[in-house]
């Protein structure tokens, strides 16, 4: 079985075909970083236009890289939410052209369920497993049951994780997007410089809140000496904030794995691409006894593979959608159907 992935929910345009003994054949990304830089942060219409003019590309150099014509796939997957309005609906719209023209079965796929199931390409991860999503929208943490079926044990309450990193970057005049700049600049800091809160640590439940360290990041920079903060306080003040990050993540994974006795920790979304949290998870689940499963970066990120992946995962269990599917800015997991 071979699928075409199609991935425009946010800031890349993204296509893979990839096939059910978890081969990737080929994968193409474009990504607008340098179209939103100058903003920080995503621009909607920005993002809508350079999808339009770049979708039907990516997806014809994937089909000449991996050597196929559209009439030698099984099925067409294509981000159909959650995300952007105007990126859902040219690549949703370009996934059911193709199904249409080449009677091929479509899957509206769900973003999330991508991230969720990209482990099991890359690892062959068994269900269920406990899913950390950490990702610049999304902060949450499920218990994965099967393709369309997990259950939402916490989530934040405030900020992604992702965004805080981004939020921290930015007002320390690091790079978008923040979190490999925050990673980078914590490399050399001293996280014990600079006392910071580690919110909801040790609380019942498995939610997060990233606000209040935010915020005591914003007033530890503005307690600086004027002329501050030079390039050592701001590998400091990363190092400090990256490890208080680390110490929620491992709190609420730990409380998690405890309540829900899963046999695997699996993190996915961009920020299981930071190698000083993944060290940190990987002791969780030691501690847990458990396995860790996170996929390579490029592949923790936005990517056409996890799409085409979860129209894998959707097809050999026979779930297909109708070229009446619509495109949903808002579709939570726990709303998702098996
Ligand atoms: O999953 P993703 O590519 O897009 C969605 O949000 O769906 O995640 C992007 C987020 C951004 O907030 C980015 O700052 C964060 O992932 N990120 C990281 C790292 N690389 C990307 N956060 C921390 N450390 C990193 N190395
Ligand atoms: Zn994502």
């Amino acid at each position: 079985m071979r699928v075409l992935g199609i991935e425009t929910s946010c800031d890349e345009t993204a296509a893979a075909v990839v096939t059910a003994d978890r081969r990737i054949v080929a994968a193409r990304v474009h990504s607008q970083l340098e179209a939103h830089a100058p903003y920080a942060g995503v621009v909607p219409e920005i993002a809508a236009r350079a999808h339009l003019e770049r979708t039907d590309r990516v997806v014809a150099a994937t089909m000449e890289e991996a050597g196929l014509a559209f009439a030698d796939l099984d099925g067409i997957a294509a981000t159909a939410g959650p995300g952007l309005i105007g990126g859902l609906l040219v690549g949703l719209m370009t996934g059911k052209a193709i199904a249409a023209v080449h009677d091929r079965p479509l899957v509206a796929a769900n973003h999330l369920e991508g991230h969720a199931l990209t482990a099991r390409l890359t690892d062959g991860v068994d269900f269920p497993y406990l899913l950390l999503l950490a990702s610049g929208g999304h902060c949450q943490l499920l218990d994965v049951q099967d393709v369309g079926r997990c259950r939402r044990l916490g989530g934040t309450i405030d900020d992604a994780v992702g965004e805080a990193f981004d939020k921290v970057a930015r007002m320390l005049g690091l790079g978008y997007p923040g979190g490999p700049a925050v990673e980078a600049a914590a490399r050399d800091g001293d996280a014990a410089r600079f006392p910071l809160p580690r919110p909801m640590k040790g609380r019942p439940g498995c939610d997060f809140s990233f606000s209040g360290l935010k915020t005591a990041v914003r007033h530890t920079v503005e307690g600086l000496p004027p002329g501050a903060p030079d390039d050592r306080d701001v590998a400091d003040l990363c190092a400090a904030f990256q490890e208080a990050v680390g110490d929620v993540l491992a709190d609420r994974c730990a409380r998690a794995l405890a309540e829900t006795g899963a046999p695997r920790l699996v993190v996915a979304g961009g920020v299981a691409a930071n190698r000083a949290l993944k060290a940190r998870l990987e002791r969780v689940a030691d501690g847990a006894g458990v396995p860790l499963h996170a996929p390579p970066v490029p592949l923790c990120t936005d990517n056409g593979a996890m799409i085409a992946w979860a129209g894998v995962e959707r097809l050999r269990r026979g779930l297909t959608d109708g070229l009446d599917a619509a495109a949903r800015p808002r579709w939570p997991l726990t709303e998702l159907t098996g």
